[in-house]
């Protein structure tokens, strides 16, 4: 067993309670958050499974303002020091950004996606200089460098993970925590209905597994590495393609519709 505990937000489904599970396998400690009893309960069942020395979870909605806060003082709470974060939460809001979609629905996800996960990311970079170590893992997107009509301020988001993540892995290699963005393609989860895309071709698309796509984020944190393309090939022929071509070809071929 590890006496090492990991902090996975966003582990009640999809690409987070994949995560969740590579550190399971590790027989890492595990404290899970999402906004869902019941989901994290089901998911700490699995998790013990498969083999997580112990698993705990707590309820937080981290697109309110307060969340990031409550969830840290929660984990405090439980005598946990995280050794690993994987900040993994986030939503989509699809739709004409002029005509369609509403501001509430895009402010709830912009603190979601990015004003949480930078405070969660503040508050435990902090710890982990103090304890000499850690690993961090951020959930962007392959759309970081593909912009997406019908999901902009969701792509913005994404890019913002990305900058972020690989202007703080710097800051922080001397004092040995590691940043990793995870940078998922399309991918089979709860996503798409939940940002109500099912009449979208993508909605109909092949897409990656979320376990392909989790594994490999797991292992580029493990080495340390800045950043991720995810499944490997698929993505990475994505983001070849998006560098080569004039932007507003690929903004205009990235549209999802
Ligand atoms: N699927 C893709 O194609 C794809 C591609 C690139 C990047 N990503 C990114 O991957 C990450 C995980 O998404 P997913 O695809 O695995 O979708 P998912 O299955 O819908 O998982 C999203 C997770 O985030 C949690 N969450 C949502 N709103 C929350 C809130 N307000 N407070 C706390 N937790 C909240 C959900 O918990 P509840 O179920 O409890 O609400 C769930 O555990 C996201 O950051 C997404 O942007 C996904």
């Amino acid at each position: 067993m590890s006496e090492q505990w990991a902090l996975v937000t966003g582990a009640s489904s999809g690409i987070g309670f994949e995560l969740a599970r590579c550190f399971a396998v590790d027989r890492h400690h595990l404290v899970i958050t999402s906004d869902d009893d019941d989901g994290l309960r089901d998911a700490a069942d699995v998790l013990a499974d498969d083999g997580a020395a112990s698993v705990q979870y707590t309820v937080r909605d981290l697109s309110h303002p307060d969340g990031a806060l409550l969830l840290y003082q929660d984990v405090r709470d439980m005598g946990v020091k995280p050794d690993f974060l994987a900040n993994n939460a986030g939503v989509g809001v699809f739709g004409n950004f002029a005509l369609e979609t509403d501001f509430q629905s895009e402010a709830a996800m912009i603190q979601l996606n990015i004003v949480s996960l930078v405070q969660l990311t503040k508050m435990y970079a902090r710890d982990m200089v103090r304890q000499g170590g850690g690993r961090i893992l951020l959930t962007s997107s392959v759309a970081a460098v593909a912009p997406t009509p019908n999901l902009a301020v969701y792509c913005g988001t994404k890019a913002f993970i990305y900058a972020f993540a690989e202007a703080i892995a710097d800051e922080l290699k001397e004092a040995g925590v590691s940043v990793t963005a995870l940078m998922p393609d399309a991918t089979e989860t709860r996503f798409f209905e939940r940002a109500g895309m099912e009449e979208t071709e993508l909605y109909q698309a092949d897409k990656a597994s979320a376990a392909e796509v989790a594994q490999t984020g797991y292992r580029a944190m493990m080495r340390g590495a800045d950043h991720v393309l995810a499944p490997p090939f698929i993505a990475n022929v994505h983001a070849a393609l998006a560098a080569l071509f004039p932007k507003r070809m690929v903004t205009a071929s990235s549209r999802v519709e």
